[in-house]
């Protein structure tokens, strides 16, 4: 089975990739480069050691979508391709909107044009009402507090609408909780430009020493050491859902949520401990006020994805953490 990947030279999308081509997929990736590089293609086929089609364009480019499936006429598409920085997202809401909305909406119209109906969707737990108290499960109200959240929740409204019309769409919606880690080689990891906003990149170049001192953002949370508890799922475990909800999909017609997570939590601090523990290096911290938006605790409710997909995510923390740094260590 063909599979378009939209974003898969970037971080979720290069081991997506993997995995669909390890499990006999053929994958095909277009992307805009604005957020990845060319290089990761190389990574990708030198892992694979095969070529993959790679298509260089936006999916704001209508004509260049319908010449992509006018080319590979794929079976279905795994739709990563977004912009994901939630604090440039409440500067640049437009740009949000656009892209990811806009971008998808187009994605959408292109794959009826070519009777292609089967699409998995990368969304975000950050779609949910903070005041849900966690774990969080999929029928829980949704309530996003920034743009970037916004254009999730609008997009996972598009696809809802979509599923009831008479068309034979086949949805799959992950929210991912916070993935971590890189592919085993040490490649396709996380490569934020400039200063990282998310956890474990500002930690890697703490550890490196291109950045001081981690700031915590907030000690006095209502958690077992004061500091924000999030759900890190290993990128490779993230990858396997995909398999999973596209062989859900493949026996029949509708739309189906899932969280992907461990479904359990974790604090800033005891994530600090670890990398330091298993990496044997010094994350010299801070603490700082909380971080607007924040929310204390957010973890997943597991059990639709495990009875549903049969996904059940299976690498620890210790190994994120390793995977993260020997991809820090040895990125070019
Ligand atoms: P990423 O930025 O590494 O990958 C996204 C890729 O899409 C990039 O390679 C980028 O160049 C490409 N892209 C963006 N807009 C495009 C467009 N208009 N046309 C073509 N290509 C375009 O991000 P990621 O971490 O791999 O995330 C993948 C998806 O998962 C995103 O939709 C993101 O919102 C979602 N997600 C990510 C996280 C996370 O913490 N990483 C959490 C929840 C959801
Ligand atoms: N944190 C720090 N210092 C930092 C960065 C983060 O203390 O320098 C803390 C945060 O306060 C939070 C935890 O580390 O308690 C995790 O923060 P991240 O920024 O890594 O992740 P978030 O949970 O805030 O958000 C991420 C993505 C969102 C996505 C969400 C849920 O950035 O896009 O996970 O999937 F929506």
């Amino acid at each position: 089975m063909k599979i378009l990947v939209t974003g898969g030279l970037g971080y979720i999308g290069a081991n997506t990739v993997i995995a669909l081509a390890e499990a006999g997929y053929e994958a095909i990736i277009l992307d805009n480069l604005s957020n990845s590089r060319m290089a990761v293609l190389g990574d990708i086929e030198g892992i694979l050691d095969r070529e993959v089609p790679f298509y260089k364009g936006d999916l704001l480019d209508e004509k260049f979508l319908e010449g992509v499936f006018n080319k590979e006429h794929p079976d279905g598409v795994v739709h990563f391709a977004g912009l994901k920085a939630v604090g440039e997202s409440v500067a640049l809401p437009l740009k949000y909107f656009e892209n990811n909305v806009a971008g998808t909406l187009n994605l959408l119209k292109v794959m009826k044009a070519f009777e292609v109906y089967r699409v998995v969707f990368s969304s975000s737990a950050t779609v949910y009402d903070p005041q849900n108290p966690p774990p969080f499960t999929e029928d829980m109200p949704l309530g996003p507090t920034n743009p970037y959240g916004d254009s999730k929740w609008m997009v996972e409204g598009i696809l809802r609408r979509l599923s009831e019309t008479h068309d034979p769409w086949a949805i799959g919606i992950l929210r991912y909780f916070n993935p971590l880690g890189a592919h085993e080689s040490g490649l396709l990891g996380e490569d934020p430009r400039g200063i990282p906003n998310n956890l474990m990149p500002y930690i890697t170049r703490v550890a490196k020493g291109e950045l001081k001192f981690l700031r915590i953002f907030g000690s006095d949370y209502d958690t077992m050491d004061g500091t924000g508890v999030r759900d890190y799922i290993h990128v490779a475990d993230l990858a396997r859902g995909h398999l999973m909800a596209l062989t859900a999909l493949s026996r029949g017609r509708g739309l189906g949520i899932y969280n992907l997570g461990t479904g359990r939590g974790h604090s800033v601090l005891e994530v600090v401990r670890t990398f330091e523990r298993v990496n044997a290096v010094k994350i010299p911290y801070e603490y700082h006020s909380r971080r607007p938006g924040d929310v204390a605790v957010s973890f997943a409710d597991t059990s639709k994805a495990a009875k549903a997909l049969g996904f059940k995510a299976s690498i620890s923390l210790e190994t994120m953490c390793r995977d993260a740094w020997r991809y820090e260590k040895t990125k070019k």
